[in-house]
């Protein structure tokens, strides 16, 4: 199958576009790299041995979306590309809602242009808000307490509505939970560009000396050592789920939805447990405040995706550190 990537030098989209090429799909990138490098593409290449187009193009642009489907004619598309800080998204909600929001408008405007129809989408967990209780089924209340979550259930909601008024259309919405983890090579992995938001590339950068010291948010959460739980999710794993995806959307099913998680909940104090047993590096690390609209226990039942779509996770927690360290420490400044 022909398929674009919107958003494919970024971390997932990397790692995705590597196990399309490998299962002898071809794959065509755009990605404004707003938060990316052009590196990622050449490694993807050198990993699979196989050419990976790419095109500097913002999903805002519709004339530059429209040149790109004219000339590749995929078949269907990934959408990956996204502002992701929620901190960041408080600040500057406007530029999170024309980035996530007018930018899959005007994706899927030139989709149908093309009649290009089957779309596999970036959702997350956090459209659970805070949910009751875990592990997390599809059909929990949805919630956003952050522009960048309003920007995912409002582009879910659009999509909906556009499935019904258009029934060429197939969409998969995917709702991950925490990626973390790295390519087996080295070779590619997460890079931000700024200090990590997210705890795994947080305790890498401790681990490799960039960071003096990891703030543990909270110890007085009700979990079973007060810190937070969170279900930790390989890329690789999450990467296959969007193909087996696109499988499914062969079969015309309007519009599906699936958790992809391991049904697994670690604690952060877990996490930095696994990464020292793996990686012998001690992780200096002090307790701090919570940080604000943290939740407690956040799980998914992933029953769905295992049932409907014959995935699921087989990386565990092990596989997730020690890939986490062969990138962080091979490429200490990223893609540099
Ligand atoms: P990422 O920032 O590494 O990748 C997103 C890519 O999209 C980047 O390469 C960026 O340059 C590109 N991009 C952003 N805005 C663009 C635009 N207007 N036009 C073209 N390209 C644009 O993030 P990621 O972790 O790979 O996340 C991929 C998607 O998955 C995002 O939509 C994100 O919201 C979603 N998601 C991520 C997580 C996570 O924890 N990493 C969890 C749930 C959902
Ligand atoms: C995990 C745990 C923190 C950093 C966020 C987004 C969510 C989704 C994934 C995109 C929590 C604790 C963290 C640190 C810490 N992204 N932590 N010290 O908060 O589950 O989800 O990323 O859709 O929308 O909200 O992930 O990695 O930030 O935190 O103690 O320096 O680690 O409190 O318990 P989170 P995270």
């Amino acid at each position: 199958m022909r398929v674009l990537v919107t958003g494919g030098a970024g971390y997932i989209g990397s790692h995705t576009c590597v196990e399309l090429l490998t299962a002898g799909h071809e794959a065509i990138v755009v990605d404004n790299l707003s938060n990316s490098s052009e590196e990622a593409i050449r490694r993807v290449e050198a990993i699979t041995g196989k050419q990976l187009p790419f095109y500097q193009v913002d999903i805002r642009d519709y004339d530059g979306l429209d040149e790109v489907l004219g000339k590749h004619q995929p078949e269907a598309v990934i959408h990956f590309a996204g502002l992701k800080a929620v901190g960041e998204s408080v600040e500057k909600s406007l530029l999170y809602y024309q980035n996530n929001v007018q930018g899959t408008l005007t994706l899927c405007d030139v989709l149908s242009k093309h009649g290009v129809c089957d779309l596999v989408f970036s959702s997350s967990a956090t459209v659970y808000g805070d949910p009751a209780s875990v592990p997390i089924t599809e059909d929990f209340p949805l919630s956003a307490t952050n522009p960048y979550g309003r920007s995912k259930l409002i582009v879910e909601e659009i999509l909906r509505d556009l499935q019904v008024s258009d029934s060429r259309w197939n969409i998969a919405l995917l709702r991950y939970f925490n990626p973390v983890g790295a390519h087996h090579s080295g070779q590619i992995g997460e890079d931000p560009s700024d200090i990590p938001n997210n705890l795994m590339p947080f305790v890498s950068q401790v681990a490799v000396g960039k960071l003096e010291c990891l703030s543990v948010f909270g110890d007085d959460y009700p979990t079973k050592d007060g810190t937070g739980v969170r279900d930790y999710i390989h890329v690789v794993d999450l990467s296959i789920g969007h193909l087996r995806a696109l499988e499914k959307l062969q079969q015309k099913p309007g519009v599906v939805t699936y958790n992809l998680g391991t049904g697994n909940g670690y604690s952060v104090l877990d996490m930095v447990k696994a990464f020292e047993e793996q990686t012998g590096r001690t992780i200096k690390y002090r307790i701090a405040d919570r940080r604000p609209g943290d939740i407690a226990m956040c799980y998914a039942d992933a029953s769905q995706a295992k049932k409907e779509l014959g995935w699921e996770a087989t990386r565990d927690v092990n596989d997730m550190v020690r890939d986490t360290w062969r990138w962080q420490s091979q490429n200490p400044q990223g893609y540099g």
